[in-house]
């Protein structure tokens, strides 16, 4: 007997079991131990709190695009700070407006009424260029949320600018308390019940001209050098724009709080980074050390550029979470550190340590050293023996492309060069040198660094400074160089780590494999797969059928359509596709022949927007069957087209699709 060949094999009714490279979070950008969205649009941090053993991150989320619109707050969860677990939207728009930034708090005392230890979430709603302040609780942990009957519970500020709410209870008057960027001022208000609340003070910062947004303020009490007993209050504010790397950026100031007003020790601000991609950073809520330290995490982006930056199919991510501390500075100065937090470390792989040595021009011993997720942790000695101009390294070095991290002991200055770091057409300002003042400590600089796919993080001498990018190399730019110019310089220790993803395995359930996209945004969401795109766009599995079933569920999202596809060519020219469409309220099979799109039947059907629909296709020869939820919704003949692969079609919107699965016709 002649077996059939492969190919012909292939055109037969197939399914074949999945093998597949993991994809999940593995795209060019993909940051592998940040917090990035599956899909689309985040921006702030929003409502961090953390709750019988889990913090919680919401965020600023635009579920159906990948650029900022009508906000949401999308919602993960961790155990360690480290692993995130994805969860549903937490608040969608409603009749007050969109849902922009805000906070939750632990109601321990129960003074809302909403229950003891209900999670109580103050967030502003946007609304025709006005803005209110909204409450909602819950009293399962945070799994499900009821909008207060009084929202909004602040509202006719005459100013459009006026958001933000960062809220905590302060023990010393027994109320809550909530700092509010109004414009160029931040505003602090004060509540029993944090439902009603009353103006206390306000404070202009120097640095904030008239012209300047102040956002996401947050106010915060530290001990300093560790003493309990010497405490101060930090209040640290979000600049929309002029900070020192241009565009946004954060600052803060260090001083006291009686309970209504912040007093700061001098009037100017510091800058807690000195980076381009650093904002809207806030800390965790009813954190287990909050009395030693606190906990940020930051935007990693910035409103210049945001928008456009060259990911796909999310957009941003942010910072790496930040231990912050108070400690006295060379200069008597009270100061801000920070550190990339100590849960971390576990995902260092294994470590390589170079014992001490002096770095000589043009010499590179790290050769051999490779990565795009690293982290390198270096102790140089800087002292009068030291004759290099500027030392330290080059990291996702390629043919033509480096991100250099260097201490100029010119100008003692560590600094980030990101000029050719990769991808910058998006913005012209983008490929520049960030840079902070630092001067060595006992004559020592040190670097602790944390490379991912798309950023950079430097922490200078202990957290005294610190300088945040975005970078967006080739995936093949891995390489790492240590570098000292026009001198010497003395190496006293560098341990470098590789650093393990924190991402486990997709939650798409398919029994094809193979999936590629034709064009389109997709990525899989714990919900499925997910595609957006304005106009018609497909993805494709690698196997074939000619007749069978084939089924799956599909939730549209705001608007749009989205379905089957099947006997297709590899580029969706001449395939049929059966869709639920929500703007016509219908059922539809049409067929794309040589790239003619023409309707072969149509059937009324009611589609709610983010309403999982089932959806299901049996073809026998020239008869095509649809079903929706189970019945029979379109029967009827065609014989263009008799064979081909299997995929999934959105059209103008956002589609999810989950347990997408094809059997042999029985
Ligand atoms: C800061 C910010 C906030 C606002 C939110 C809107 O990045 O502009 O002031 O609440 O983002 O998404």
């Amino acid at each position: 007997m002649v077996k059939p060949k492969q190919e012909a094999q292939q055109n037969d009714n197939v399914t074949k079991p999945p093998v597949q490279a993991n994809s999940y979070y593995n795209e060019l950008y993909r940051p592998q131990f940040h917090y990035s969205p599956e899909a689309n649009w985040m921006n702030d941090p929003n409502g961090m709190v953390f709750h019988k053993g889990e913090y919680h991150l919401f965020y600023q989320y635009h579920p159906y695009d990948a650029k900022w619109g009508p906000m949401h707050w999308g919602h993960a969860v961790s155990k360690d700070l480290v692993h995130w677990e994805h969860r549903p939207v937490a608040f969608t728009p409603d009749h007050n407006g969109d849902i922009f930034s805000g906070s939750i708090v632990v109601d321990h005392n129960n003074t809302s009424g909403f229950g003891k230890d209900a999670l109580v979430a103050l967030y502003t709603q946007n609304k025709d260029g006005h803005q209110v302040q909204s409450l909602a609780y819950s009293t399962d942990d945070g799994n499900t949320w009821t909008k207060y009957e009084g929202n909004p519970i602040m509202k006719d500020f005459p100013d459009p600018d006026w958001r933000d709410p960062k809220v905590f209870w302060h023990e010393e008057t027994k109320s809550w308390i909530m700092p509010l960027a109004a414009k160029d001022k931040v505003m602090l208000y004060t509540s029993p019940n944090l439902k009603d609340w009353s103006f206390a003070s306000e404070y202009k910062p120097q640095n904030a001209s008239g012209a300047t947004l102040l956002e996401c303020p947050e106010l915060f009490p530290l001990p300093v050098d560790g003493e309990k007993d010497k405490q101060k209050w930090v209040l640290t504010t979000s600049l929309g724009d002029g900070a020192i790397a241009g565009g946004s950026g954060m600052e803060y100031y260090v001083g006291t709080f009686d309970g209504k007003t912040f007093t700061p020790d001098k009037p100017e601000a510091e800058w807690i980074d000195y980076g381009a991609d650093f904002y809207a950073g806030v800390t965790w809520e009813n954190a287990p050390n909050n009395d030693q330290y606190r906990t940020m995490i930051a935007w990693m982006s910035n409103w210049k550029y945001a928008n456009d930056t060259p990911t796909s199919a999310w957009r941003s991510a942010m910072t790496v979470p930040r231990k912050l501390e108070l400690k006295t500075s060379q200069n008597g100065e009270v100061k801000l550190v920070q550190s990339p937090i100590q849960e971390l470390e576990t995902l260092r792989g294994k470590e390589k340590s170079y014992p001490s040595q002096v770095i000589k021009p043009n010499t590179n011993f790290l050769a051999n050293a490779k990565g795009d997720t690293v982290e390198l942790v270096a102790d140089f000695k800087v002292d009068e023996m030291t004759t290099s101009k500027a030392f330290g390294f080059r990291v996702r070095k390629g043919d033509d492309q480096a991100t250099s991290i260097g201490y100029n002991n010119e100008k003692k200055t560590i600094y980030l060069d990101r000029s050719f770091s990769g991808e910058s057409y998006f913005n012209d300002q983008f490929a520049k040198v960030h840079e902070a003042p630092l001067e060595p400590v006992d004559g020592h600089v040190k670097m602790r660094i944390l490379v991912d796919r798309s950023s950079v993080e430097l922490f200078g001498n202990d957290g005294q400074v610190s300088i945040t990018d975005q970078i967006f190399p080739k995936g093949s730019s891995d390489g790492i160089e240590l570098f000292s110019s026009d001198g010497d310089v003395t190496l006293e220790s560098l341990h470098v780590y590789p650093l393990n993803r924190i991402w486990g395995n997709s939650l798409f359930h398919s029994n094809l494999s193979g999936w590629e996209a034709l064009n389109g945004r997709w990525a899989d969401t714990i919900s499925g797969t997910q595609g957006s795109d304005t106009v018609d766009s497909f993805k494709l599995a690698d196997s074939r059928g000619k007749d069978f079933t084939y089924e799956t569920d599909v939730k549209i999202g705001n608007q749009g359509a989205g379905g089957l596809v099947f006997r297709s060519d590899k580029t969706a020219k001449n395939a049929y596709v059966a869709t639920i469409d929500q703007p016509g309220q219908m059922v539809k099979l049409w067929k794309k022949v040589d790239g003619e799109a023409s309707i072969l039947a149509t059937y009324p059907a009611k589609i709610d927007p983010e309403t999982t629909n089932h959806l299901k296709v049996t073809t026998e020869g020239k008869e095509i069957k649809v079903h929706f939820n189970d019945q029979l919704a379109i029967r009827t003949k065609d014989n263009s087209l008799s064979s081909g692969y299997f995929g999934l079609n959105v059209w103008n919107g956002t589609s999810t699709f989950q347990n997408v699965n094809t059997y042999p016709k029985k």
